[in-house]
């Protein structure tokens, strides 16, 4: 099984393990104050060029989030945040556990916008009962996002002139921050974002450590006793240098981007393969994390090798899932799954909309000598008793299949798929769909004529339970010919 459900599925990189064997019976004070604590967090203020800043290590993003935002806000305060930033749905309530409310903004993308938190403060500031109510006191967001999208340097830039504007400190949760930096798509540095926010964090979980975050405070109204609060918060690693070690190891010749790089570059890999297969994405992502939207036929083909999180229901047929690549990602197993993507069998049974109708009357004229006008297959389509099943293959449409439903037996008209893409099961499949529905709708038995020479769908329909029951003499004109009547009990 290869796993793309997470980007923590791997322990650490070698270079932080070597590191680790290297010193560990090396004796050091504890709680952070170490040497390599105090390396790292000279290196870490390099490559962000804020000297000033306060760096420090915790050990996971919901610790370090409810840690920040607990000690940025008054009592009587909440933190804005996208609906669907990760302090607001995968936290478990732990901001909320600390007395403070999360103020959640609409967003599709995972971002939110310098405009919406301006009105948020208005709305809170022109309430004539605001102090009834939780007033926001900092903003939250995450970079790339929950969704894989990105702030560009503008969208950041706005969001701090507005937050500084309203005194609201801004905080950027970059527990993928490296995935964020090294995207293609991405205009901002390390440097840009230690300039345009007062708190953020660079996330080494999910980037090649085996645990931590480092965080960066540039707003030297929010240093003060910081530490305090890690410590009161459950957060301050007794063996500290652990944590240390790895920012240290991370932060040397740009091992921290070059890891990110690698898993973006797969990343992207696979989103052109998704792409090239015809499958939309479900948010335009350019990091480690795709968001491809596939049939659920397909998606249970791919789950017997691979691993992916679901991620929210498109409707009955498709789902939108995620697909993570890591710093220790291997290549080849990109490969593999885009193998498999590219080979996967891309068949999709649906029903017909009104916009399939001139297509399959296209159909019906290339294929049967008594073709049904588009006229008579939109009557036919209009009425309650038919049913009109669709196959297509990699978007196109190729076979279809028309029922009607009446008085529990189910009158098969046509089956009719691409002369090209018959002998592939294409019919089989729609007859399934087809035993699906009977059985939804309590439909005992099917029916259906078929010419007396067409020996092909004679023996298919034999093939599939069905019975010659007799022959309906000259049933057919043009050419005039007998028609077999077949039939083949449902079980109830
Ligand atoms: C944006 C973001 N922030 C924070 C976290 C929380 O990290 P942890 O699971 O280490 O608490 C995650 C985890 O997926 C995340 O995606």
């Amino acid at each position: 099984m290869i796993r793309f459900q997470c980007d923590y599925a791997e322990g650490a990189h070698p270079l932080i393990l070597e590191k680790l064997i290297e010193t560990n019976l090396e004796q050091t004070v504890g709680y952070g104050e170490d040497p390599y604590c105090e390396h790292a967090r000279e290196l870490i203020r390099k490559a962000a060029q804020a000297p000033e800043a306060d760096v420090h290590f915790l050990v996971g993003g919901t610790q370090t989030n409810f840690t920040v935002i607990s000690a940025v806000l008054r009592p009587h305060q909440g933190v804005l945040s996208a609906g669907t930033g990760h302090i607001n749905v995968h936290e478990t309530g732990a901001v909320e556990a600390t007395g403070h409310k999360v103020l959640a903004l609409p967003s599709d993308d995972g971002k939110i916008r310098a405009c919406q938190v301006r009105k948020a403060y208005e709305d809170h500031w022109n309430d004539a009962d605001h102090e009834h109510v939780v007033q926001p006191g900092m903003v939250y967001i995450s970079h790339p996002t929950e969704n894989g999208t990105l702030y560009t340097k503008e969208e950041l830039k706005s969001l701090y002139d507005t937050c500084r504007e309203l005194e609201l400190p801004l905080f950027l949760d970059g527990a993928r921050l490296g995935y964020g930096l090294m995207s293609p798509a991405s205009d901002l540095t390390l440097a840009d974002v230690a300039a345009y926010t007062d708190v953020f964090y660079i996330g080494g979980t999910k980037v090649g450590a085996l645990f931590g975050e480092a965080v960066v405070i540039t707003n030297p109204a929010l240093k003060k006793d910081f530490r305090y609060l890690i410590k009161q918060n459950g957060g301050m690693l007794a063996k500290g240098r652990l944590l240390g070690i790895q920012f240290e190891t991370l932060f040397t010749d740009g091992l921290y981007f070059q890891v990110a790089d690698h898993a973006d570059r797969l990343a992207m890999k696979l989103k052109t393969a998704f792409l090239k297969k015809g499958y939309p994405l479900r948010y335009d992502s350019y990091t480690n994390q795709q968001f491809p939207i596939l049939p659920n036929s397909q998606l249970e083909q791919l789950k017997g090798q691979y691993t992916f999180g679901f991620w929210e229901a498109v409707d009955e047929a498709h789902s939108a899932v995620r697909f993570c690549t890591s710093w220790a990602t291997k290549e080849e197993a990109v490969d593999a799954l885009i193998r498999d993507i590219e080979e996967m069998n891309t068949l999709e049974i649906g029903r017909a909309g009104m916009e399939d109708l001139a297509k399959i009357g296209q159909m019906e004229a290339e294929i049967f000598p008594d073709a049904w006008s588009e006229k008579a297959l939109t009557e036919t389509w209009e009425q309650k008793t038919s049913v009109m099943i669709t196959a297509r293959k990699d978007g196109e449409l190729i076979g279809y299949l028309i029922v009607y439903l009446v008085e529990g037996e189910g009158e098969i008209a046509r089956i009719a798929v691409k002369q090209e893409k018959r002998r592939q099961g294409v019919a089989g499949h729609m007859l399934l769909e087809l035993e699906n529905i009977c059985e939804e709708q309590k439909i005992g038995r099917l029916l259906l004529e078929v010419r007396e020479s067409n020996l092909d769908a004679i023996s298919f329909y034999k093939d599939k339970g069905f019975t010659e029951d007799g022959l309906r003499k000259a049933y057919y004109t043009d050419p005039k010919e007998d028609a077999v009547l077949m039939s083949r009990e449902l079980g109830r």
